[in-house]
């Protein structure tokens, strides 16, 4: 019997219409550099001698600068993120809004998140965010635990975290609460017992992450006594169980939310939308209709101002390939509980679902994949064993370096996570 003739892929990508489109703004900036942090963020102690309003110019021209990419296209969400977003005023926010709607179309529901950490200061601005047109916030907690936040180096103590956690929440409504686990010596029980405060907190949107050793931290050069895998799989498990036992749905890799809550503005990254970046080290993904590019703004933030000031803060501009464009989606799609519709890939690719059957047909006969005639989702297998799954989507030039890749496994597609 002759097998099935090879299907013609086209060596373009063709779309219909573009992908939805999210904006994410940079905010470089922190009181204080945390340990195990490999962000695009640097330390500024002096928050009196931030930059703010040169930054929030920068931030304007450099979006003039890149409206011939998204010309006629409206903005779904808007994420400012960091580094720490918060230590800037309410009225550099208000202004960068303004700017933001005066330059592009901005949907009238969009949903606008800001990143705040739980420091006193940042907390007596919750107000003037929120009447800046600020809708979501993000809290980076981390844990409720006085001695983990001690050796996590973070600014801010337990009192402080559980204090903006309510203001938030009294403000807002809408809130994440950004929590880490298998932390430095946590056992088990310290992990319940922070899961458990920050369900008492009320936040419709919890990620909690699994802490990661980065290159380049002060935890990678002096490694702090982690828990083991065991230990950590069952922290998983145990936050898990206590997440859906309070009505919060697993629906990413580190995100849990009530119904209804989930973060829009990272779905847009997880569905492989488009999303424009600007900011200081900013990483922004475009479709056109032949073609997809991915840009990087300059990282440092005095060199950001100048290259803006020049008039080019692009640090590289390069289009993704049909080689990579498929291993780029299922990095992004396979994070999701329930996947993606079978016709996603085509609309947010260009190319057909062809291009992966050889690499599906591996993942369903691995257990790690499931797809019917509407859906493609990764099975309980693949989600524990995310890495593997992910790997085998990988460009064939770059599946001998699987074993020694990692992907992150943190929500921060927003400030680049899924591709730093
Ligand atoms: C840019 S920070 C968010 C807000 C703010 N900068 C803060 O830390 O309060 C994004 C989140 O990434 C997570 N994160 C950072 N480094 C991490 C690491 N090495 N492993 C796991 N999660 C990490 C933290 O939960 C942090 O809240
Ligand atoms: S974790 Fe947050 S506060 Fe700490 S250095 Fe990174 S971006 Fe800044």
């Amino acid at each position: 019997m002759s097998s099935a003739a090879p299907v013609a892929l086209p060596s373009t990508p063709r779309f219909a219409a573009p992908p939805p489109l999210a904006l994410y703004v940079h905010i470089p900036w922190c009181l204080k550099k945390c340990p195990y942090c490999d962000f695009n963020s640097h330390e500024h102690a002096d928050r009196a001698a931030l930059p703010e309003a040169r930054y929030v110019d920068a931030l304007l021209a450099d979006l003039e600068f890149a409206l011939p990419s998204i010309w006629g296209r409206r903005v779904g969400s808007i994420f400012f993120g960091g580094g720490t977003p918060s230590l800037f005023g309410a009225d550099a926010i208000d202004r960068a809004l303004a700017g933001i709607r005066a330059r592009v179309p901005v949907a009238p529901d969009a949903e606008v998140t800001l990143e705040a950490n739980p420091g006193t200061f940042e907390r007596e601005k919750f107000a003037g965010f929120k009447a800046a047109g600020v809708n979501r916030l993000s809290l980076g907690v981390q844990s409720f635990d006085p001695r983990k936040l001690r050796a996590l180096g973070r600014v801010h103590d337990e009192r402080e975290a559980h204090a903006a956690a309510a203001a938030a929440i009294a403000i807002f409504g809408n809130v994440n609460l950004d929590l880490m686990y298998a932390l430095p010596d946590q056992t088990p029980a310290e992990a319940r017992a922070d899961v458990a405060a920050a369900l008492a907190c009320g936040a419709p949107h919890l990620s909690f992450y699994h802490l990661t050793i980065e290159l380049n931290t002060l935890f990678h050069r002096h490694p702090p006594p982690l828990p083991d895998d065991d230990a950590a799989a069952e922290i998983e498990d145990a936050i898990e169980a206590a997440l859906a036992a309070a009505g919060y749905q697993h629906y990413e890799t580190s995100a849990f939310a009530r119904p209804g809550s989930e973060c829009r503005h990272n779905l847009n990254y997880w569905r492989f939308g488009d999303y424009l970046g600007i900011g200081a080290g900013a990483h922004s993904k475009l479709s056109f209709p032949d073609r997809v590019l991915r840009q990087v703004r300059y990282k440092q933030p005095e060199q950001y101002l100048a290259q803006v000031e020049r008039g080019s803060p692009l640090l590289e501009e390069r289009e993704v390939g049909r080689g990579e464009i498929g291993f780029e989606f299922m990095l992004n799609a396979l994070r999701l509980t329930e996947g993606v519709p079978v016709s996603l890939f085509a609309e947010r690719t260009g190319f057909p679902l062809a291009l992966l059957e050889r690499e599906l047909g591996e993942a369903e006969r691995r257990g790690l994949l499931e797809r019917d005639h509407r859906r493609i989702r990764p099975t309980a297998l693949g989600r524990r064993f995310l890495n593997d799954l992910q790997a085998l989507f990988l460009p064939p030039a770059d599946r001998s370096h699987a074993t020694t890749r990692s992907f992150p496994v943190r929500e921060k597609a927003a400030t680049g996570f899924v591709e730093r």
